[in-house]
């Protein structure tokens, strides 16, 4: 135990002082008189140059030693949190304004479930320059870095778009901040959250057990801690926390994006609307997520800029994982492209075709899956309707949707809501 060992150290240093301070001060003395007394006051004065040296130098010993204490502690959390010392830096940007309560709240629980500062370092990125939210932010001390987007200056946003304006200023920060992370700073990666989201306790650990996956697929561009049909009555809450999917559909709210996708779509970064325009074929380009059955995240904040109704209707109702899955450990190529595609394929293909009506009636075998088919943009809103299952698009992709498939969990139900066999590929007319 070096903890022990630095306790131990501690302990020792602390009683050195003591002998030292009783060895000066039981110095015999010798009789009194004024000549006596100017030397008792000069030993005096050296004895204080003499403590106050071995103060210094005594101190100097402590913060060292509680480096080491600290190093030691956060050791101690990468074994609990499974993931070894070595390993890749996955840093976490979290987007801020001016929302103190809700920095709080998101920073808390990041903190709470970070196995170790070196591996997840957290970069607090003010806009909107509030200093109550400022002061907040600081008050983590180190735990966190903050920076300050510089520019507060008004933004140009056209007449029309007026009540849109957040969008415009969250999108100059958006480019403003991740320049940061990968051009200042000078990361790999990056994991952005933002002042909105709770976190589930294994947060870390799926995009530290996803990024060497990302890695190797070109054909991934980034993983989502979100599920956008992640509501309790959707998803396998209790047995499928470890369930991995690809999606078609930019799900964002926590999400993971390395250095090369950042080199691609900066330069052409828009002045807003950000997350559509991902999801536009042009920068999506075929491009797949990663994303979880249970949601990694929730988000707790109506935001200013987004509609209300929205959030009270889908976005409040999203399940947060509660149970730890050890992603680290399981072998997660089955969601590289190749190997996916053909198991997915197969799934689907082999599950039994069943109408809505048949699902509602709840006398189906829960052994065996099963496959809702769409054929119409209108068949495909009747039955999410029916099943509580967004019914958007962008770019003519529904959510979550895969090769136009949505795989949910209904009633004990594994289902897939599917286009017919003769699919080939999105209609971006359908919205
Ligand atoms: C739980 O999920 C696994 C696959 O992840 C499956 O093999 C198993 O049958 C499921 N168990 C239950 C009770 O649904
Ligand atoms: C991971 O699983 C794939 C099959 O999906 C297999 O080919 C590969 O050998 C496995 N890797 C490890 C380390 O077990």
């Amino acid at each position: 135990m070096r903890k022990k060992q630095v306790l131990l150290l501690k302990v020792g240093v602390v009683v050195w002082i003591c002998i030292l301070c009783v060895l000066f001060i039981h110095k015999p003395t010798t009789p009194s008189g004024s000549q006596k007394s100017q030397d008792l006051s000069n030993q005096l004065d050296k004895l204080e140059d003499e403590l106050n040296r071995q103060s210094e130098f005594y101190n100097g010993l402590l913060d060292k030693l509680r480096i080491i204490q600290k190093h030691e502690e956060s050791n101690d959390g990468v074994a609990v949190g499974s993931l070894h010392q070595e390993g890749p830096v996955l840093p976490v940007l979290l987007i801020a304004c001016n929302r103190e309560s809700a920095v709080r709240r998101s920073l808390d629980l990041l903190l709470k479930y970070r196995p170790s500062q070196e591996r997840f370092p957290i970069i607090v990125s003010q806009d909107c320059g509030h200093r109550p939210t400022r002061e907040a932010i600081e008050s983590y001390g180190d735990k966190v870095t903050l920076i300050q987007q510089p520019d507060l200056s008004e933004i140009e946003v056209p007449l029309k778009e007026k009540k849109f304006k957040g969008y415009f200023l969250i999108s100059r920060h958006y480019k403003w901040a991740l320049n940061q992370i990968f051009q200042k700073f000078n990361y790999e990666v990056v994991i952005i959250v933002e002042d909105d989201l709770d976190v589930a306790p294994d947060f870390f650990e799926y995009f530290l057990a996803t990024y060497p996956i990302l890695r190797a697929d070109p054909t991934l561009w980034c993983v989502s801690a979100w599920n956008d049909n992640g509501k309790a009555e959707l998803v396998d809450v209790k047995n499928g926390t470890n369930l991995l999917y690809r999606t078609d559909f930019f799900p964002g709210l926590g999400w993971m994006l390395t250095k090369d996708l950042w080199k691609e779509l900066g330069p052409k970064w828009p002045k807003s609307y950000w997350d559509d325009w991902v999801r536009a074929p042009e920068q999506r380009a075929d491009r797949a997520c990663i994303r979880p059955e249970v949601s990694r995240t929730r988000t707790f904040g109506k935001k200013g800029v987004s509609n209300g109704l929205f959030y009270e209707k889908h976005l409040k109702q999203i399940h947060l994982n509660n149970i730890y899955t050890p992603f680290t450990k399981m072998n997660l190529t089955y969601l590289i492209k190749d190997q996916y595609d053909l198991a997915f394929q197969r799934s689907v293909q082999a599950s039994q075709v069943v109408s809505i009506g048949d699902v509602k009636a709840g006398r189906l075998n829960k052994a065996i899956s099963y496959r809702l088919i769409y054929h119409t943009k209108d068949n495909f809103k009747k039955i999410t309707k029916s099943l509580g299952l967004m019914d958007d698009f962008r770019a003519g992709v529904p959510r979550t949707g895969y090769k136009g498939v949505i795989t949910f969990f209904h009633r004990g139900l594994r289902l897939h809501l599917s286009p017919g066999n003769n699919w080939n590929g999105y209609n971006p007319s359908w919205s």
